[in-house]
């Protein structure tokens, strides 16, 4: 039989007098978008087999025959000689149909003990966990290229912000280890998300479990779960799993949004405390000497549309009663962006960010500006016996006459600095400077070069346990 003769009698329609309006057959099906999951589908579909086999349900012979129907439709279904069909409405039929158009009656067994709402629910779960092991590597690569660049930068003085004014001076690394250290919560998330999407719900068939005496533990242990959903109500409509992949996506595209914001700012003409690669970016048709951040700035744009996936689907299970609802069958194409969605921006951010170039001298003499050392010098006054209060007043009066005469406080005289408070000596002038300022947080969690290369070394010891 031709791959495609499948598309010619519905499964399943018997109770059916009148056929299903044309309309109404391409509205309800879902093969057009959850054929992605074909592989999965066969995986279950074999390991199903194999359990009815063990349990006597069906003979090594017709096992053999299910298996090889089965791979030969995956190879068809790769080498792209498969059309779907929209009568069978969705993956699991329309294989089930080429399997029985493959190998004959044998092919209708295989549905035995089983109902499509364990097997979509299975093949999402297995779908979403090869993704989310595909995902976890690649959040590896992020945060190493964020380590690299962190300890290049680990003594590069750029202005730390607050309300996006100039507040006190940080180390370049210190910020990109911010960034890490939201990815590595992130990466934790996902990890957790795991165990939970790792469950299986095969064995809880249409919602009350089955008749035939299935064996779920051997099927788990072919399909490499951890764990089998204890309740068959529960395992055929619990879409928890998908929730909490796109919660984490949606944390995580809003981590992305923070940087693809700030690299957006830092790469501007205004900034320039960096160079984005120009494979990173692209021209205008018009202006000729623009280089757009694309990158970042279609990253942060991004971010809307996981937020979207990720109310669609608290929605999609808001009110539902149990056990499996048609409403399910919209869980997918949310998943499937915020699955893709993700790929995408993270493979872009694990390529861009080691490959930025910080304009040392130019984030340095942005410090330098917006009296970044104030606080040191509030600090330093406070050493000398003032209360913090009357010290932020002394200061306070310092940084009005810098504003007027255009003067950094490092930049003033001993005298004029003296004529705000007498307290103040020569030694003022080591607490004043960038470099004295950024060694002087001295502290885990603080912006000091030498406490940078630290986490560095805990960061990569973190890496290597992954
Ligand atoms: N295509 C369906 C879905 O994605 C599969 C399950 C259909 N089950 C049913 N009882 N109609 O949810």
């Amino acid at each position: 039989m031709s791959s495609n003769q499948h598309n010619q009698e519905k499964l399943s329609s018997a109770r059916f007098s009148e056929s299903t309006d044309a309309f109404v057959e391409e509205f309800t099906a879902s093969i057009q978008f959850d054929h992605r999951m074909y592989k999965q589908d066969i995986q279950g579909s074999i390991a199903h087999a194999k359990m009815l086999t063990k349990v006597g349900i069906l003979d090594n012979k017709e096992l053999q025959d299910i298996i090889t129907g089965l791979t030969q439709i995956e190879s068809d279904i790769e080498a792209g000689k498969i059309t779907w069909s929209i009568k069978q409405e969705d993956i699991h039929m329309n294989i089930e149909s080429l399997l029985t158009g493959l190998i004959g009656f044998t092919g209708k067994k295989l549905h035995t003990g089983r109902s499509r709402n364990d097997q979509v629910a299975t093949d999402i779960r297995l779908y979403l966990r090869d993704e989310i092991d595909a995902i976890l590597p690649e959040l590896v690569r992020l945060q190493k290229g964020m380590i690299e660049l962190a300890e290049r930068e680990a003594a590069t003085i750029m202005p730390g912000f607050t309300h996006l004014q100039t507040a006190q001076p940080v180390t370049f690394g210190h910020h990109i280890l911010a960034w890490f250290e939201m990815i590595k919560r992130d990466m934790e998330r996902l990890q957790d998300c795991r165990k939970r999407v790792n469950t299986m719900p095969l064995g809880s068939a249409a919602l009350a479990g089955t008749t035939y005496p299935i064996d779920r533990a051997y099927t788990a242990e072919l399909l490499g779960f951890d764990r089998i959903s204890e309740n068959s109500l529960d395992g055929v409509s619990d879409r928890d799993f998908a929730i909490e992949f796109t919660a984490f996506a949606a944390t995580f595209l809003m981590h992305l949004s923070r940087f693809s914001e700030e690299l957006v700012l830092w790469s501007s003409a205004q900034f320039q405390f960096i160079d984005l690669p120009d494979r990173f970016c692209t021209g205008s048709s018009i202006m000729p000497q623009k280089k757009n951040p694309d990158v970042p700035e279609l990253v942060r744009g991004k971010t809307g549309r996981v937020y979207g996936h990720l109310m669609s689907l608290l929605t999609l299970m808001k009110s539902q009663p149990l056990a499996y609802n048609k409403d399910n069958q919209e869980d997918k194409e949310p998943l499937f962006d915020a699955v893709d969605t993700v790929r995408g921006s993270l493979r872009a951010f694990a390529d861009m960010i080691p490959a930025i170039i910080v304009n040392r001298d130019v984030t340095y003499a942005a410090a330098k500006r917006g009296f970044s050392t104030a606080t040191d010098l509030a600090d330093y006054l406070v050493g000398k016996g003032l209360a913090f209060r009357d010290s932020h007043e002394v200061v306070g009066l310092a940084v009005a006459h810098g504003i007027k005469s255009g003067e950094d406080l490092s930049e003033m005289s001993l005298e004029t600095l003296q004529s705000f408070c007498d307290k103040i000596t020569d030694d003022v002038f080591e607490v004043l400077t960038l470099e004295g300022s950024v060694a002087a947080r001295d502290h885990l969690g603080g912006t000091a070069p030498n406490q940078v290369r630290a986490a560095v070394v805990r960061a990569k010891d973190y890496i290597k346990t992954l």
